[in-house]
């Protein structure tokens, strides 16, 4: 199955592979599961070669947290590449990604809003984030790019990116896919222990209640959402109401409820898209 897979490492091999027509690229760091098999679904019409890159990018964690852990299932990944339509994997080492050293002299600054919610938390995360996706987009020159919509703030600081520094990379985002439970499918999910992992669908379901008063506006969006959690006994991070941008959220337009907590050794983070009202 995965013969038709081309496994590539370097800007050369790439460069030798791709073709001539439009390249669609899936950025991973790898342990793919459903959620990821979706964004590759997804990618797979835009464009003549689908690109999915695999790489546990390490200037995205901060000391302390688990790059060290992080999942590695190569050869799993290549079978899921397969069955999802990819046509090369970009692997690169990180001598390819930062041939200066990890300290290197060029890092992308997201702006001011890189350092609220998740970047609140984790201060150099979309630094890393940023950097590791515009050197992917200078390697593989993708036409698009796709991400999920469950990291929702990377998604829309790499779509400010990609404008801001005019890189002619269409940016899509891909709902999240779930667990029958309304779990938001992640790699760290891993992490949870069966208590956890049954404390965990607090979270959409909290959401989900935050939406369903989105005709109250938004402080009712708020109440509802924190009673959810509440009553899970869950220890929030944030729950944030913006709108579609991360900005102030407007009634009558697009908006956006986002939540992050840690549930024993990971953090996880949520969102959910709705209209707004007044109240
Ligand atoms: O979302 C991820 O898996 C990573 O942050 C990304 C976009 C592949 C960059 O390392």
């Amino acid at each position: 199955m995965i013969s038709d897979l081309t496994i590539t490492r370097t800007r050369e091999e790439l460069d030798a592979s791709r073709g001539d027509g439009p390249v669609v690229l899936v950025p991973t760091m790898g342990a793919l599961h459903d959620g990821h098999v979706q964004l590759l679904k997804h990618g797979r019409p835009l464009g003549d070669t689908l690109v999915a890159s695999i790489f546990v990018n390490p200037t995205q964690f901060a000391p302390g947290e688990d790059f060290e852990e992080y999942p590695r299932t190569f050869d799993a990944d290549l079978e899921r590449c397969a069955e999802a339509g990819v046509d090369i994997v970009f692997a690169p080492t990180v001598d390819t990604m930062y041939p200066t050293g990890l300290d290197t002299t060029v890092m992308v600054d997201p702006g001011p809003l890189g350092s609220v919610l998740e970047g609140a938390v984790r201060p150099t995360h979309f630094r890393g984030v940023l950097t590791v996706v515009a050197k992917l987009f200078g390697l593989v020159r993708p036409d698009v790019a796709v991400f999920g919509e469950k990291d929702y703030q990377q998604l829309v600081l790499i779509r400010q990116m990609a404008q801001a520094l005019c890189l002619g990379v269409d940016v899509q985002g891909c709902p999240t896919v779930r667990e029958a439970d309304g779990l938001a499918l992640s790699s760290r999910n891993a992490y949870l222990s069966s208590d956890q992992r049954q404390q965990a669908p607090a979270l959409y379901r909290a959401l989900r209640a935050g939406a369903a008063a989105a005709a109250d506006g938004p402080d009712a969006v708020l109440a509802a959402a924190r009673r959810v959690v509440d009553d899970a006994s869950i220890d929030l991070d944030y729950l944030a109401l913006t709108d579609s941008d991360l900005g102030e959220p407007v009634p009558g337009q697009d908006a956006r409820l986002l939540v992050a907590a840690r549930i024993g050794k990971p953090r996880l983070i949520d969102n959910i898209g709705f209209t707004l009202g007044s109240g």
